[in-house]
């Protein structure tokens, strides 16, 4: 059983637009139900989990009503932390192995190409994480904002999501944290890494397409390459659904 989380619980300070950020509409949709349509799309996905901002969760259940998303099986409230969130969703997800994709659903133009390849990853690693080659060269700063280092740029990715892994892994790697007082929040990859050292987390390749809605330029960055998508988007002939891999992004079109 493979188990996909979105992560819907953090209310986008950076974005200030009152609401939400992952419930702005983009192209039409709200930027989470782009995000659940991949995962819902996605034959290796059997099951879906949503957790969602306080106070907004009866919107993202209507979003997934509306759309018909047959895969998501709770809409839950989200924790104050993204890490908080990801323990609620770990209890969401019950006991009994499988693996499980934590994805956030502020990143709606995810490919099917990096679900298949996450999830595909998980047989050999019990922990996967997804990034590209940073294209700019990333400094090191103290607290007075002067370079400390230059790490060599061909060694460093920015990390994205899905982050998969094997339950059992990530269990025991948040049961560890949690007996930890200096718990300091850190990405799920992050969790792993402290509180399991000597576990591989294999890389595999995001795409420069799968962007995390954050700051403002993000939108017009996001609307834009739906745009593009859509452009290329093969016509639909008959009533059926069908998706389409086209420039890396697996497209849900519905025909009718
Ligand atoms: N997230 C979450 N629970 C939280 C905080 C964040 O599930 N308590 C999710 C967000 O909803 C988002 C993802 O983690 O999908 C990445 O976080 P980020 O982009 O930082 O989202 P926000 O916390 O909403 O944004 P900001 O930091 O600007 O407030």
């Amino acid at each position: 059983r493979t188990v996909a989380v979105v992560l819907a619980g953090g209310t986008g300070t950076r974005l200030g637009l009152g609401i939400p950020k992952q419930l702005l509409k983009i192209a039409g949709k709200p930027i989470i139900e782009h995000t659940l349509a991949v995962f819902e799309a996605a034959p290796e996905i059997d099951e879906i989990v949503v957790l969602m901002a306080t106070g907004h969760v009866a919107d993202a259940q209507q979003i997934v009503d509306k759309a018909g998303f047959r895969k998501v099986t709770k809409v839950i409230e989200g924790g104050d932390t993204r890490n908080a969130t990801t323990r609620i969703a770990l209890d969401a997800v019950g006991e009994g192995d499988c693996n499980i994709l934590f994805h956030d659903a502020v990143r709606p133009l995810v490919s099917g190409r990096i679900v298949r390849e996450c999830v595909n990853a998980l047989w050999t690693y019990a922990a996967v994480d997804v990034a590209i080659p940073s294209a700019d060269t990333i400094v090191q700063v103290d607290e007075d904002d002067c370079i400390t280092d230059i790490p060599v740029r061909s060694s460093l990715r920015r990390g994205q999501t899905p982050q998969a892994f094997r339950s059992g892994t990530i269990r025991e790697a948040y049961r560890r944290a949690e007996n930890d007082p200096h718990f300091a929040a850190t990405d799920d990859c992050g969790v792993v890494l402290r509180y399991l050292p000597g576990t591989p987390i294999k890389v595999i390749d995001g795409s420069d397409e799968n962007i995390k809605v954050t700051h403002p330029v993000d939108v017009h960055l996001a609307d834009k390459l739906f745009q593009l998508a859509a452009a290329q988007a093969p016509r639909v002939t008959d009533e059926r659904s069908y998706t389409e891999e086209l420039t890396g992004r697996t497209i849900v079109v519905f025909g009718g």
